[in-house]
């Protein structure tokens, strides 16, 4: 697991960027795996600028989500609709390569059954960006979400339904059905690339890189995979025993140019 401690979100989203673009530029359909919610989003924005700026180009990407409330597929709120918002229609990659979870089925596990499907015919997804909840959740996999889970219906917590609800008008308004990637088709993503930023996100940070592997911080599971990067500001990184090892790996690579290995 590599792990890169920065100093703000400008430089997490710079960085995150440069992962993104390097998957854009040396594949030739590239499936981007894309999460919602607030990390994200000044990655997102950087990509848009380098497409306006740079002619950095989408037009070939596919994007996969990785989860969404039931009910709201084609509704503002939806994940789907806040993905083209912020990031897929200012590249340009075109509605149709953007496919979701549908919540608005009337069988929402063949829609899961058939979102697998897709993902699996897409050839699987180049590089994933995650955010984490503050309960240690990645996707909508809640604690004891099992770590083999694949897509499927879930209820979120009430923690979970508190911290989103500065989305909708009212708290009554989320959702408390979503569906998700289950932890078992996220962990196929060839790259899984994590970010968190802010004092709260250091605990559920700290749990995930530090502690056991276990269902109950179900962004435990990065631990299994062979290929994470996890960008955190300074402040998301503060319970992380090993933060300084972190900086020294950082640098010595920076120095020596060449990869150390997770
Ligand atoms: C969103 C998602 C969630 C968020 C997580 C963090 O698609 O899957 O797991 O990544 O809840 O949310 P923010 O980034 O808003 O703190």
């Amino acid at each position: 697991m590599k792990v890169r401690i920065v100093a703000d979100a400008a430089a997490q989203a710079r960085l995150v960027a440069d992962l993104v673009e390097q998957v854009v530029r040396s594949t030739p359909r590239p499936v981007l795996g894309l999460a919602t919610g607030s990390s994200p989003l000044a990655t997102y924005a950087e990509l848009v600028r380098r497409h306006r700026a740079e002619g950095l180009a989408f037009e070939h990407c596919r994007v996969f989500l990785l989860d969404e409330y039931v009910g709201l597929t084609r509704h503002e709120a939806g994940y789907r609709s806040q993905i083209r918002r912020v990031v897929t229609d200012a590249v340009g990659i075109p509605p149709d390569a953007v496919q979701g979870p549908d919540g608005d089925a009337a069988d929402l596990d063949a829609a899961c059954a058939a979102y697998e499907d897709r993902l699996r015919a897409s050839g699987g997804v180049d590089l994933q960006v995650l955010g984490i909840g503050a309960d240690g959740h990645i996707g909508f996999n809640e604690p004891a979400s099992a770590l083999g889970s694949r897509t499927r219906p879930v209820v979120l917590t009430a923690r979970t339904r508190a911290d989103n609800a500065r989305h909708f008008d009212h708290p009554g308004d989320v959702p408390r059905l979503a569906l998700t990637q289950g932890i078992g088709t996220i962990l196929e993503a060839r790259h899984l690339v994590l970010l968190a930023a802010g004092a709260a996100k250091a605990g559920p940070v700290a749990r995930a890189l530090e502690g056991p592997i276990t269902a109950m911080v179900p962004a435990s599971a990065l631990q299994l995979h062979p290929r994470v990067t996890v960008v955190l500001d300074d402040a998301a990184a503060t319970d992380l025993r090993l933060a300084d090892h972190h900086r020294e790996v950082s640098s010595l690579e920076a120095s020596h140019r060449y990869g150390v290995g997770p």
